[in-house]
């Protein structure tokens, strides 16, 4: 499992950062890329940096809409092998703004449905998809509980209105390793707390890794304290690789309460193997 685009390099590193997330998921015989960062420039020079040709790809997955994570396809899709399938929420099409001032600026894809049907075989689906044998979606979280990983400033087009963006697009990938899983989030927005109990309910055995962006930044310190509260009472849990958007407090937070199960620089060309 590569981090091909994060928000942060190591020093020195050739690779390039940018505030987005893009990760190959690998096996002997085929690869996966799970999300595409914020755009192809970063994107196609680290690919070719892991020495990844796109028309090697067997299967794109994204994990929702924002420009973060999708800004990569459409140069992408000049690389990719024809018909390479693209698993993803059905809302992911829906418009997207961001108001943090001023207008709304539109945050969604860039790309249009019809454009990527074209190139790609578009495999959306609300369930959990398999991927490949033991890589799989978590589907859409449905039950959310536990605070969600938004930002007030989020909102989506519903009808003729602007509302609070509800996030429904927002999926992670699970992949099977034994008795147990290993998750990796893309931007959390459906919460933290509430993929993790979707993902040990949904695939009955329980996690041992996180991986990726967790988006905390708008985490209370006492939503920080249960979320510690939670992840040590996590019997399987090994190791949190917290990257992209996860912030700076909820990863001090995280170190203070789980020491060095947390780790950092999950960055691009790091590779986890399992
Ligand atoms: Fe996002
Ligand atoms: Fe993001």
């Amino acid at each position: 499992m590569t981090c091909v685009v994060d928000d942060a390099v190591q020093r020195s590193s050739p690779f390039w950062g940018e505030h987005g997330l893009a990760f190959l998921i690998e096996s002997e015989a085929e690869r996966v890329l799970f999300d595409t960062g914020q755009s192809g420039t970063v994107l196609l020079h680290n690919l070719e940096l892991l020495d990844v040709d796109p028309a090697t790809i067997d299967a794109l997955a994204i994990s929702h809409a924002h420009y973060d994570h999708t800004g990569g396809l459409p140069a992408l899709l000049e690389h990719v092998s024809p018909g390479t399938p693209l698993y993803a929420n059905p809302d992911l099409f829906r418009e997207r703004l961001s108001r943090r001032e001023g207008e709304p600026q539109a945050v969604g894809l860039s790309v249009t449905r019809e454009a990527l049907a074209a190139h790609l075989t578009l495999c959306l689906n609300a369930a959990a998809q398999e991927i490949l044998p033991r890589l799989w979606t978590t589907g859409e979280i449905t039950e959310r509980p536990e605070p969600e990983g938004g930002s007030d400033y989020h909102l989506m087009r519903e009808g003729d209105s602007l509302v609070a963006d509800a996030y429904r697009d927002d999926m992670a990938l699970v992949l099977q390793t034994g008795e147990r899983l290993v998750l990796l989030c893309g931007c959390c927005h459906a919460g933290l707390l509430n993929t993790l109990a979707h993902v040990e309910r949904a695939f009955e055995r329980p996690i041992a890794v996180i991986s990726g962006g967790l988006h905390l930044t708008s985490a209370t310190l006492d939503d920080l304290q249960h979320i510690t509260d939670v992840l040590s009472a996590m019997p399987a849990l090994q190791r949190v690789y917290p990257n992209h958007c996860t912030g700076e407090a909820a990863f001090v937070a995280l170190t203070q309460v789980l020491g060095p199960s947390i780790v950092r620089a999950y960055s691009a060309g790091t590779v986890l193997e399992f």
